[in-house]
């Protein structure tokens, strides 16, 4: 007890003492366990943020268009059918995160997006990789990152639907680690009465969190895994022509990329920096290479990345360990104080996430791989608008899903 209350007062919490003293039996158990778990190394950033700024010399990427892609595909697709019978490749799907913009409370796979009849974000993203699996004869292991605070209701939502038809053989959970989120004072808040508010790390995590929980010895052939956000419901996932052409390029990890619409469109591209592979997000770039154009006249930094990577399990491996940026974000988060749960209007708190998009820089060599957006690009971050539900529906309607 003296030694946890050391531990708040080092880290200027002193604020907390009073609820510590206050705390009995088990209540008291979770809330030292709590605070023992805590990463005071992010949960002091704020105070001085990494420099994030300070990008090297930034160059155009060269990379895979579509018609590239399409004249070599008879070559690509033998060896992406090949890695993928021989249990080469994995699938692991981010679902992690809160989906604070959608507004939903379960986990966002959970979400229904169908019109007639329920269509649900992990029903399209299944339904896709089965796809897949039949074309290839296997069952490609799938792994789900999910956090905390939706790892309970995102297992037995899948149980209770069967796992969409998916063979639970091939299904493994892993949880993402949680950081504690603070007030603009880096005074540590609280969720509810005895519990600190905590928020999953970011999805740049995963890696780490997955090599942790073991699950990757079930299968130890896999040498590459396909990464992919829950909220792109057209997301092919494990696509034979990617794994293909990312293996015969020699490169340590491939990105699905959209070409970007126009050069100011708010998406991270890929580009390389002082020679090596690298994300610049779009609030990163200058005008001038916001508009730079190649020979044949089409944007030069303008491969959009849509968070679907192959990544080489060995260079993975190799990276551990190597520093990854940590971003601070300020959220609104609903917070306890004075016996009431308190919903802000705005942003009160500073959340400390990682980054997969940092992760491209640590493979060193990336393969763009480029897609057709309408074909491969519906994410759902919003109810309505851009990026949302509606324009999700009428992508999927445009690809023959009914809703
Ligand atoms: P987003 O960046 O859209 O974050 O995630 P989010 O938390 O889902 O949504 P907002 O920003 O609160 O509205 C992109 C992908 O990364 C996963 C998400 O589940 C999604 O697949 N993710 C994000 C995690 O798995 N863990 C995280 O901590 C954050």
């Amino acid at each position: 007890m003296k030694n946890i209350k050391d531990i708040l007062l080092k880290h200027d919490q002193a604020h907390l003492l009073p609820l510590l003293d206050a705390l009995q039996g088990d209540e008291l158990a979770s809330f030292v366990q709590q605070v023992e778990q805590i990463d005071w190394d992010a949960a002091e950033l704020w105070k001085h943020p990494e420099d994030l700024s300070g990008k090297g010399r930034i160059q155009p990427i060269s990379g895979l268009t579509r018609e590239v892609i399409e004249q070599n595909q008879q070559q690509y697709i033998p060896v992406g059918v090949e890695a993928i019978k021989s249990g080469k490749i994995g699938a692991v799907l981010l679902a992690g995160g809160q989906g604070t913009r959608l507004g939903f409370d379960a986990p966002k796979g959970a979400y229904d997006i169908g019109e007639t009849h329920p269509v649900y974000i992990f029903e399209r993203l299944i339904a896709n990789l089965t796809e897949v699996c039949r074309q290839c004869e296997c069952w490609v292991p799938l792994f789900v990152m999910t956090s905390d605070i939706n790892d309970a209701y995102t297992r037995s939502f899948l149980a209770q639907n069967n796992y969409f038809g998916y063979p639970s053989s091939h299904i493994r959970f892993f949880k993402q680690d949680m950081v504690p989120v603070v007030d603009f004072e880096g005074k540590l808040v609280l969720e509810s009465a005895a519990k600190l508010a905590f928020s999953p790390n970011g999805n740049g995590g995963w890696y780490s969190s997955l090599a942790r929980s073991g699950l990757l010895k079930d299968f130890p052939q896999i040498e590459w895994l396909n990464v992919f956000a829950v909220d792109n419901v057209l997301q092919r996932i494990a696509d034979p022509v990617f794994v293909g052409a990312t293996i015969l390029s020699g490169a340590n990890c491939g990105a699905k990329v959209v070409r970007k619409c126009q050069p100011y469109e708010k998406v991270g591209v890929l580009c390389l920096e002082d020679g090596i592979s690298s994300v610049i997000e779009y609030y990163e770039m200058t005008d001038e290479m916001a508009n730079l154009r190649d020979g044949d006249g089409n944007l030069a930094y303008s491969f959009g990345v849509i968070l679907n990577y192959l990544f080489n399990l060995k260079k993975l491996n190799e990276t551990a360990g190597k520093h990854i940026p940590i971003h601070v974000v300020k959220k609104k988060v609903s917070i306890y104080s004075n016996g009431e749960i308190i919903k802000p209007e705005k942003e009160n708190v500073y959340k400390f996430e990682t980054l997969i998009l940092d992760m491209v820089r640590l493979m060193e060599t990336c393969l763009p791989f480029e897609v057709l957006r309408e074909r491969e690009f519906a994410p759902i971050k919003n109810k309505t608008g851009v990026d949302s539900v509606e324009s999700a529906r009428e992508l999927l309607r445009l690809n023959g899903v009914a809703l």
